[in-house]
C-alpha cells in the first residue's frame, strides 16, 4: 500500500476511535443521570452504611459510579461483556476503582443449571460464577442488554440474557435487598408475568421510566425493594427453579437444539395467562405501568425533556433498547 494510503487509514482509524470514545463517555454520563433519577424517585441507595452491590451488564459503569459516589462505604462487583465482543469500555473513575471488581464475561455462558455433557464440553461455557455462591448483595442491578449494533449469535439470546440475569440476581439477592431490572413494555405478557413475580416476592415494587432516556420507547426500570419479604416470598426457591428449567430449555431447546426464544406460556409457573388477565391483576398492572406510560406519552407527544439531540451528540441512536417481540396482554 502506498505510504499516503496507510497514513490516511491511520487517520480514519483515529477518527473512529475518538468518536467511539466520545460515545462511550456520553453513555457513561447518561447512565449516571438515569440512576440518579431512579434513586431520587425510589430512595434505593442509602447514603451511609455498608452496601454491597452486584451490577450485571455494568459497562460503561454509570450506575456503579453513581452508587460509589453516593455511599463511600459501598463496594461492588460487576460482570459485563468483553470489549472485543462488543461490550462498552469500562469508564469508572480511578478514585472508585478500589471498591469495585469487574469480571468480563458473557452472562449467557454461565452454566446456571445442569446441561448434558455434550453441551458443557463447549469450552465457552463457564462452569461457575466469578463470585462465591454464598455471597449475598444488598442491591442487585440487572441492566445487561444486547446493544443495537449486535445481532444475536443464537436464537433467543436476548431472552437467555434476561433469564440468566434473573437467576443470578435472585440467587444473590440478600433477604430484604433491592433489585433493579430493565424491562420492556409492561403490557406484554412475559413482562407482566415477570412484574407479577417481583410483586409477590418483594414488599415494594415500582416501575419507573427515566425522563432523560428511552423516552419514546417502552423500556423502563422496575425497582423491587424487600426481596424475599413479599406476600409470596415462600415461592422464591421454586420460582428460581422454574427460571432455571426455562433457562435449560432456552439454551438447548428449539428445533435443532441450538436454543429458542421465550414464548408467552413459558412463564406460566409464575402466573397463568388467564389469571394474569383477571381484573385484579390487570388493575395492579395498570397501577404499576401508569408512571411509565405517562412519561412515554409525553415523549410521544413531542414533550420529551431533554431530547437526546440536546444532550451533546445530535442524532445519536440509543444503543440500549431492545425490540420487544412478544404479543400484548
Ligand atoms: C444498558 S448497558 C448497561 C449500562 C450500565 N448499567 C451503566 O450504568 O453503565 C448494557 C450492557 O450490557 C452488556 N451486555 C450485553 N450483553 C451481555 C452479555 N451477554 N453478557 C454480559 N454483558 C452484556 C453490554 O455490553 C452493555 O455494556
Amino acid at each position: 500500500m502506498p505510504e499516503h494510503d496507510s497514513s490516511y487509514a491511520e487517520h480514519e482509524k483515529k477518527i473512529a476511535e475518538n468518536a467511539s470514545a466520545r460515545r462511550n463517555s456520553y453513555w457513561f454520563s447518561k447512565m449516571k443521570a438515569v440512576f440518579r433519577e431512579i434513586d431520587d424517585q425510589t430512595a434505593c441507595i442509602p447514603k451511609r452504611g455498608v452496601l454491597k452491590f452486584l451490577d450485571l451488564g455494568c459497562c460503561p459503569g454509570g450506575f456503579t459510579s453513581y452508587i460509589l459516589s453516593k455511599n463511600s462505604n459501598a463496594q461492588g462487583l460487576g460482570i459485563s461483556s468483553e470489549l472485543e465482543h462488543g461490550g462498552h469500555k469500562f469508564l469508572l473513575e480511578d478514585r472508585h476503582r478500589s471498591r469495585f471488581k469487574i469480571h468480563y464475561a458473557d452472562l449467557t455462558y454461565y452454566r446456571l443449571a445442569p446441561l448434558p455433557a455434550s453441551v458443557t464440553s463447549d469450552t465457552k461455557i463457564h462452569p461457575v460464577l466469578p463470585f462465591d455462591a454464598s455471597k449475598r448483595f444488598d442491591v442487585v442491578l440487572l441492566d445487561g442488554h444486547q446493544l443495537r449494533k449486535h445481532s444475536p449469535a443464537r436464537p433467543g439470546d436476548r431472552d437467555r440474557l434476561l433469564i440468566s440475569q434473573l437467576i443470578i440476581g435472585l440467587q444473590a439477592a440478600k433477604h430484604g435487598s433491592t433489585l433493579v431490572i430493565k424491562l420492556a413494555d409492561a403490557e406484554q405478557v412475559t413482562t407482566a408475568k415477570l412484574l407479577h413475580m417481583l410483586d409477590v416476592l418483594t414488599t415494594r415494587l415500582e416501575a419507573f421510566k427515566p425522563r432523560g432516556m428511552h423516552a419514546t420507547r417502552g423500556t423502563f426500570y422496575a425497582v423491587a425493594q424487600g426481596v424475599g419479604e413479599g406476600r409470596g416470598a415462600s415461592r422464591l426457591l421454586a420460582l428460581i427453579d422454574g427460571l432455571k428449567e426455562l433457562w435449560v430449555d432456552l439454551t438447548i431447546g428449539g428445533a435443532d437444539g441450538a436454543g429458542r426464544a421465550l414464548g408467552d406460556e413459558d412463564l406460566n409457573f409464575i402466573i397463568g395467562t388467564a389469571e394474569l388477565r383477571e381484573a385484579r391483576q390487570l388493575d395492579r398492572l395498570v397501577e404499576l405501568g401508569q408512571r411509565v406510560w405517562a412519561v412515554q406519552a409525553r415523549a410521544l407527544a413531542g414533550l420529551r425533556d431533554p431530547p437526546l439531540a440536546d444532550a451533546g451528540i445530535g442524532g445519536l441512536e440509543d444503543p440500549f433498547t431492545v425490540t420487544p417481540a412478544i404479543a400484548v396482554v
